[in-house]
Parts: structure tokens; C-alpha cells; sequence
């Protein structure tokens, strides 16, 4: 049978002493993005394909998994010929498969994960499980060819909020995460009662630029005064009892002011704590990784304190920020040179732990 894991590490372990280039198909459907690219050597994208279902499921105010799913599999065949084709190389010349295996909504996971097992299996090439917070942050040594570890992450998406000490590549101390709603969750739930619609973070951010950030004074959850953890749910209660009491009473809601108050709530404390715990950990370097890392107002806090305190802030291209494919394949890249080959019985787990 072909997949033999020894054989393929042997020949892993020749490819890395040749110092070959080495080329990994990469597959992202963790969650309403179906995405593949091609990496050369975890940091040169040769295509990043992404399809975005987010027009399907905006009329249901959010992602439903079922039709994700189903999505993926239609849409995947085409994602890989358009990425193979744009690309200019060919199935023979890759080296490897990356793939992510969680966390995500497990069906979508398993539209990836099982095109990488047949895609791994057929050429046989090593299929590489990757974590999609490992991809996140990658996404990283992509913008940034010269960065190497050690620094500290910050990883806010729609469904992480992660404050993290990268140790070396793919290694990771997880020094704070949130208790409750992830930071993206939040922003989509009060763009929700807003009714400004879906995905909410954009949205939100591009209102706040009309409004006063300091019109209504909104609760910051710091939490215990060494904790690195996030809360956002007594935020969220905070603007929904706040858009409640105004209707109750019959004054108007100036949109703009309550999403600049909102999202300052949320900036300031993501920012505080992220540039205390680069203080704490002595690093002098700060990487913003997913969703919400597209945010003006969080780039231009984090970037205001980090200035004033002499550390490097660095972030990806929004087109990088939020899911794709090219991030898996940097992460998987670094997973290769470690030898790191999942088994073809490899599942999806929908709460995938970090470390
Ligand atoms: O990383 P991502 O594409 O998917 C997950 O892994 O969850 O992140 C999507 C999340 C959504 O919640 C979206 O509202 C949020 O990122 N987001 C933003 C911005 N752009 C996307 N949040 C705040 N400001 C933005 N500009
Ligand atoms: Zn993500």
C-alpha cells in the first residue's frame, strides 16, 4: 500500500538536507471560507484561492455548519484546479499536503481534511495536520519574510481570543484566552443588534469611524489584575441593556457613537493587556494574528502603546488576517521540517487544544 509513514520521512529527511524548495498544497474550511493555496518554503505564496460563502449565509444572520458543509464540497474541486492553474506548478511537484484539523465546525473540517487524505494518499506525499491558530499566526512569517520567534501574539478572531508567547515555529504558551465570547463573536452580536448585518466586524469598525468612542462609558473587563484572559460577555450585556433602555425611553440610538464605545471597550483591553504581556515576557516584538486583527482602531491602539513602550507591532494584510488558505501552508511548512506526518486516520476535532 502507499503512505508509508517511515519511507515518506525518509524522504522528507532528504529533501531537507538537499535543502530542496519544498511546495505544500494548503487547505482551509474550518469555517465559511473554502481556501487552498500553494507555498514554496512556508513563505512565498505562489496562489491563496479563496471562496467566501458569506453571502449565503449572511440572510441567516451567521454561520450555519450544515450549509457550510455542503458548500465546501461543492465549491473545493474548483478551488484546487483554480489554485493548481494559477500557481504554475504542478500535482507532481508538491511536496507535501497541509491541512487543518481544528478547531472549526466539524463537518466543514471534514470537507478539508478528507480531500487532503485523498489528495496525500493518490500523489503520496505527506499529509501535515495543522492547527488553525498555528495558521493565524503564521499568517505572519508571510508578511514578514525575515521573522523568526520568539514574540508575543495576539490571535482575535470570530471564534479565538488567544494572547500568546510563540516560543519557536509551531510551538506556543498560551498566556491568556477568553472565559466567554471569543472578540470577532462579539463584535458580530452587537453589528447583529445594531442591525448593521454580517460579518459584523467591518462593519462596525467602519461605522465607529463617524462616532465618539468615548459617548458612552462601556465596561472593561480586566479580570483579576495578573490575568491574561479575556471576558467580553458583560460588554455585550453591557450595549444590550444600553440599546434597550433607550428604546424603553423613547431616545434616539446615534449607531455610530455606541459601535466607536463599543469597539473602544474591546480595543482598549485587548491593547493593555497584549503590551503587558510583552512587558512580562521581555519581548520587544508583537504580531497581530486573525480576524479582528483587521481592525483600525486595535492596529492604531496596540500600535500607539507599543510605540511609547519601544516595541515592534506587526500585522498581515487583511487578506491574510481573516481565513485562508496560504496561512496553513506556512504553518504546515515549518510542521514538514520537523518531520511532523499526521496518519491517514487523522480526525477533525472541533475543539482542537492548542499545546
Ligand atoms: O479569522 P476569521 O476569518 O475566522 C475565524 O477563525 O473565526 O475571523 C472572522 C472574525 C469575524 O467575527 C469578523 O467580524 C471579525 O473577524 N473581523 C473584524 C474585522 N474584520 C473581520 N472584527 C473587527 N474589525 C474588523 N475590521
Ligand atoms: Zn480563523
Amino acid at each position: 500500500m502507499n503512505y508509508s509513514i517511515k519511507k515518506l520521512k525518509e524522504r522528507m529527511n532528504k529533501n531537507i538536507e538537499k535543502n530542496k524548495d519544498i511546495i505544500l498544497l494548503a487547505i482551509e474550511t474550518s469555517c465559511d471560507e473554502t481556501s487552498i493555496a500553494i507555498v514554496k518554503n512556508g513563505r512565498e505564496v505562489l496562489s491563496n484561492k479563496i471562496y467566501s460563502q458569506i453571502d449565503i449565509h449572511r440572510v441567516f444572520g451567521g454561520v450555519v455548519p450544515e450549509v457550510a458543509s455542503r458548500n465546501h464540497l461543492v465549491k473545493i474541486p474548483y478551488i484546487i484546479d483554480e489554485a493548481i492553474e494559477q500557481s504554475g506548478i504542478s500535482l507532481k511537484e508538491l511536496d507535501g499536503i497541509a491541512v487543518t484539523y481544528g478547531p472549526g465546525l466539524v463537518g466543514a473540517l471534514l470537507v478539508g481534511l478528507s480531500t487532503g487524505k485523498a489528495l496525500a494518499f493518490g500523489l503520496n506525499i505527506p499529509l501535515i495536520g495543522v492547527h488553525h491558530i498555528d495558521g493565524h499566526i503564521s499568517a505572519n512569517y508571510i508578511e514578514y519574510r525575515e521573522l523568526e520567534p520568539p514574540f508575543v501574539s495576539l490571535v482575535a478572531s470570530g471564534g479565538h481570543s488567544h494572547l500568546i508567547y510563540v516560543v519557536d515555529y509551531g510551538e506556543y504558551q498560551v498566556l491568556g484566552r477568553t472565559r466567554d465570547d471569543a472578540a470577532g463573536e462579539a463584535f458580530d452580536k452587537i453589528a447583529r443588534a445594531l442591525k448593521l448585518g454580517y460579518p459584523g466586524g467591518p462593519l462596525i469598525d467602519k461605522k465607529a469611524k463617524e462616532g465618539n468612542k468615548y459617548a458612552i462609558d462601556f465596561p472593561r473587563a480586566y479580570l483579576e489584575e495578573d490575568s491574561f484572559d479575556f471576558s467580553f460577555s458583560g460588554l455585550k450585556s453591557s450595549v444590550l441593556n444600553y440599546l434597550n433602555s433607550c428604546k424603553m425611553r423613547g431616545e434616539e440610538i446615534i449607531v455610530e457613537d455606541v459601535a466607536a464605545s463599543f469597539q473602544q471597550a474591546v480595543v482598549e483591553v485587548l491593547a493593555n493587556k497584549t503590551i503587558k504581556a510583552a512587558i512580562e515576557k521581555k519581548s520587544n516584538s508583537i504580531y497581530l494574528a486573525g480576524g479582528v486583527a483587521a481592525n483600525t482602531a486595535l492596529r492604531e491602539e496596540i500600535g500607539k502603546l507599543a510605540r511609547k513602550e519601544n516595541i515592534h507591532l506587526g500585522y498581515p494584510s487583511i487578506i491574510l488576517c481573516t481565513d485562508n488558505a496560504a496561512m496553513i501552508g506556512a504553518a504546515g511548512y515549518y510542521q514538514y521540517l520537523k518531520g511532523n506526518i499526521s496518519d491517514l486516520d487523522l480526525n477533525a476535532y472541533p475543539s482542537l487544544p492548542l499545546s
